[in-house]
């Protein structure tokens, strides 16, 4: 089976972790986790970076020090996987899905604009959703699959209501818009390091703000509030959320390879570009313009995506469908879902990933895109 997207483990992973065991440094102390944070703070161009557990506990901590609490709102696309929604849920508060835009797979600006004008009114309390009279508290888009929307469009329409921008950027590490990195735009951006994330810890997350004093309360909260280095005292209920020394050393082995792997990542999505264009009715997803995409996972649109991962799946070349639309799970079915024309579920009826692993062969590549062909010629 030619793999969708697994880790590349090919650099200094073993020396580092090996050191953390020699030394017994294994747990949240360590070397490895300040280097870690340094490395991508550095890479991103981001004022802070504090690194977490993993990117749902990155996008939990954010919003609980954006005020986000019990009764609120937060404004997340509906296309997303559900950690999103997860970490909204963690803070007591509930979502408003957005359509996604049907040619970027982002949040779509237009209907958002829309339902600032419509339904929401600026007062002295904040930003409140006429229906309910609840207080938007945050937007949250999403950057699926290292795309991204227009960000200063964003930026000028969440400016305009006073509603900060908390970025999940777990998927865009290495992404910019207009020479800004992805997670850098918003009062808090984001980052995982899952397995399947452009680089991993096996496990890993990555809180980013410019702000020195968020930044202080991110690292406080993270790692159980607790106020003297020596004393048990802890001045509010914390989490213990901070990554490991063992997971930050393979963090750092791995930003080491993380422009290489961009690099490659960019060559997969031309070649597949260039190789399946025009084949059967696939159409590719449409990269925002001023954005430099790290093209984490190639995946495009068919109408017989359901034949095709069937077929794909049974001859030798993992490939998966996409999220299912936040609105069509059990749990958040109830949430109100502001659209025009449901281009949601058009995606999620439509688009497919295949395999984008950065160590795949240029032969594992050529099977992808035969196989594909022989479908759509059979
Ligand atoms: C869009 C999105 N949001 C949030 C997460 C959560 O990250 P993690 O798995 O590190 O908790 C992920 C990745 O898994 C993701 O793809």
């Amino acid at each position: 089976m030619i793999p969708l997207s697994i880790p590349n483990l090919a650099g200094n992973e073993w020396a580092y972790v090996k050191q953390c065991l020699d030394t017994g440094w294994v747990s949240s102390a360590g070397k490895f986790v300040n280097q870690f944070e340094d490395e991508v703070r550095g890479f991103t161009g981001a004022g802070h970076a504090i690194a977490c557990m993993n990117g749902t506990a990155a996008l939990h901590v954010a919003q609980i020090i954006a005020g986000v609490g019990p009764g609120d709102l937060v404004i997340a696309p509906n296309i997303t996987f559900v950690a999103t929604l997860n970490s909204i849920s963690y803070t007591g508060a509930e979502a408003i899905l957005l359509d996604t835009n049907p040619a970027t797979w982002q949040l779509d600006l237009d209907v958002l604009e829309r339902f600032f004008e419509e339904e929401c009114e600026l007062t002295d309390q904040g930003l409140i959703h006429k229906a309910d009279g609840k207080t938007i508290k945050a937007v949250m888009p999403v950057h699926v699959l290292g795309n991204m929307c227009d960000m200063a469009r964003l930026s000028e329409l969440c400016t305009r209501v006073s509603a900060p921008i908390i970025e999940d950027s777990t998927e865009a590490l290495g992404s910019t818009f207009r020479g800004k990195h992805a997670g850098t735009f918003g009062l808090f951006g984001t980052s995982s390091f899952n397995g399947n994330k452009i680089i991993t810890t096996g496990g890993g997350g990555m809180i980013f703000t410019n702000d020195a004093d968020l930044a202080a309360r991110a690292k406080h909260l993270t790692t159980t509030a607790k106020t003297d280095p020596l004393d048990y005292f802890h001045d509010e209920v914390g989490y213990n959320y901070r990554l490991v020394n063992i997971l930050a050393a393979v963090g750092v082995a791995q930003m080491e390879q993380l422009s290489g792997i961009i690099e490659t990542k960019k060559f997969i999505d031309e070649y597949y570009r260039s190789e399946l264009a025009g084949v059967g009715d696939i159409r590719f997803q449409k990269i925002t313009d001023g954005v430099d995409a790290n093209c984490w996972l190639f995946t495009f649109r068919t109408s017989r995506m359901r034949e095709l991962l069937t077929y794909l799946n049974a001859n030798g070349v993992q490939s998966r469908p996409f999220w299912t639309p936040m609105n069509q799970l059990p749990m958040y079915n109830g949430y109100r879902y502001y659209h025009v024309s449901d281009e949601s579920s058009k995606l999620h009826a439509e688009a497919i990933s295949i395999p984008s692993s950065s160590n795949l062969t240029e032969t594992d590549l050529a099977t992808v895109v035969a196989t594909i062909k022989n479908f759509y010629a059979s």
